[in-house]
Formats: C-alpha cells, sequence, structure tokens
C-alpha cells in the first residue's frame, strides 16, 4: 500500500499543491488524461489549474474525464456538472471541447449512455484521478452499499447525499435523485490518485478512510489498495488522524 498524506494549512495551498501535480502529469505524458470531479472541494485545484494555465501551462493535448453527472439536468442547467466544469475549467483554459467528457445526463436512453461512457472510458486510461469524499464516504456517485459496481451505472443518490447537495440549489425538491457515475473500475485504474478533503465535518470519515477495514460501506476505503494514492487534507479535515498518535506515528503526518 503506497498511501501517501499531505496536509496543508488551508484548501488553496492544497489546491496548489495538487495542481503541481497536475502539472507534472501533463507534462510527462503525449496525450494526458485527466479524471475530474465536481463538488466544492476542487475549485482551489481548478483555481490553480488555470492559474498555471495563465502562466504558460498548454492543455492543448490533454483529455478529461469527469465522474459523474446529475439525471435530468442538460449541460447548460447551471447546477449541472458540465455546466461546472465549463465555468471553473474548460472555458478558461485552451482545453478543447471535444477532449472533455462528461456523462450526459438527459440521454434518452441512460443504459446505452453509460455503455458509451465506459467506452469512452477504455480508450482513456486515467493518468491522474482526483475526488473529493462525500460525508459517507462516497467517491464520484459510489454510494455506500453492500456492493460496489464496477461499470459506469445509474445510481439513486442517498438521502444525506441529496441533504448535502441541496447547497447548491434553490430548494431539495430541485435537486435530482439519480445520477450517473463512473464505477469504481476506472477509478481504481488510474494511474495516480489524489483525494482532496478540507473541513472539519470530514475529519471523521478521513479516520475511517485511512485506518478502518476496506468496506463498501465505505466506498473511499477501497481506495487503500490503490498502489498510487494521495490524500490531500488541511488540518481541520486531517484532525482526527493528527489526534491519534499512533496513526501520526505510523503514518509519518507533520504539519507545520
Ligand atoms: P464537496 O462534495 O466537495 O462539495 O464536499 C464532495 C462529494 O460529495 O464527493
Amino acid at each position: 500500500m503506497a498511501i501517501t498524506i499531505r496536509i496543508f494549512k488551508n484548501a488553496d495551498d492544497a489546491g496548489i499543491y495538487v495542481a503541481s501535480i497536475a502539472e507534472m502529469v501533463i507534462r510527462q505524458q503525449q496525450h494526458p488524461v485527466l479524471g475530474l470531479a465536481t463538488g466544492s472541494t476542487p475549485i482551489p485545484f481548478y483555481k490553480a489549474l488555470v492559474n498555471l494555465y495563465d502562466c504558460g501551462l498548454d492543455l492543448s493535448h490533454v483529455t478529461t474525464v469527469n465522474l459523474d453527472e446529475y439525471v435530468g439536468l442538460s449541460g447548460d442547467h447551471p447546477q449541472s456538472y458540465r455546466y461546472f466544469m465549463q465555468e471553473q475549467l474548460f472555458s478558461k483554459t485552451n482545453l478543447h471541447q471535444q477532449n472533455t467528457h462528461v456523462p450526459n445526463g438527459v440521454a434518452e436512453d441512460l443504459d446505452q449512455e453509460c455503455h458509451r461512457y465506459d467506452q469512452i472510458l477504455q480508450k482513456h486510461t486515467i493518468d491522474f484521478q482526483i475526488l473529493g469524499i462525500g460525508l459517507n464516504g462516497h467517491i464520484g456517485f459510489n454510494e455506500p452499499s453492500d456492493t460496489l459496481l464496477a461499470k459506469t451505472h445509474v445510481v439513486h443518490l442517498k438521502e444525506a447525499t441529496v441533504k448535502s447537495n441541496a447547497r447548491f440549489f434553490e430548494s431539495i425538491d430541485q435537486v435530482p435523485n439519480q445520477a450517473i457515475t463512473m464505477g469504481v473500475q476506472a477509478i481504481l485504474q488510474a494511474k495516480k490518485i489524489v483525494l482532496m478533503a478540507f473541513g472539519e465535518e470530514k475529519a471523521s470519515i478521513i479516520e475511517q478512510v485511512i485506518l478502518g477495514d476496506v468496506s463498501t460501506n465505505i466506498p473511499a476505503s477501497i481506495l487503500q489498495l490503490h498502489q498510487d494514492i494521495h490524500f490531500v487534507l488541511d488540518i481541520a479535515s486531517a484532525s482526527k488522524l493528527l489526534a491519534n498518535e499512533k496513526a501520526k506515528k505510523t503514518l509519518g503526518l507533520k504539519v507545520r
């Protein structure tokens, strides 16, 4: 198990660090593939990546694949993940639109859409996957369950997830209760993974994911099995790990 844990003072510093890893991957590969995530967590990373683009980093040869999309929201809906990506990254850089992939939440045939997305993933092994984490341990929209699905699939969102995501909508009734999500196979096949988590409310799930057993009821715990996994935290999300003297020592945790 090759776990690296980096704890920063704040999310902005963490975002700059993760963007510098992305730059390394982008410059090393001829056809780099980035696996991207939405939510509030990756925003500092996108800001830093746009800054790097403004300073000369070329993204014209980069392909991106996003983790998920709400069912029922089209790409021009302000709460859709395609729209989020457009706002945060795509429109601000020289990424080619045709090289950016997000599941189509308004596809007529959702099963076919999942299949289409898996074909894209088969053609584009992810070099660098960024992840946030739900309070319940979900990655993408792979929700806690007795089983985890390998392939792209339609998922019924857990009540806790709908509640948590309501902050982005005018009311909870507007939050879609279904999404299309990449399965765990494409995530685990990524060559390098960075999971970011910020804020005290993530401290407990981060402790469970890193110190607990691997369990489908905490989907992110499966990342313990990955060969090149990095947890990028702030002091608040790392607070439970830092309070555990044994873990602090074994994991070599340090914070300035
Ligand atoms: P957040 O969401 O970044 O908005 O906290 C993360 C997630 O649910 O995966």
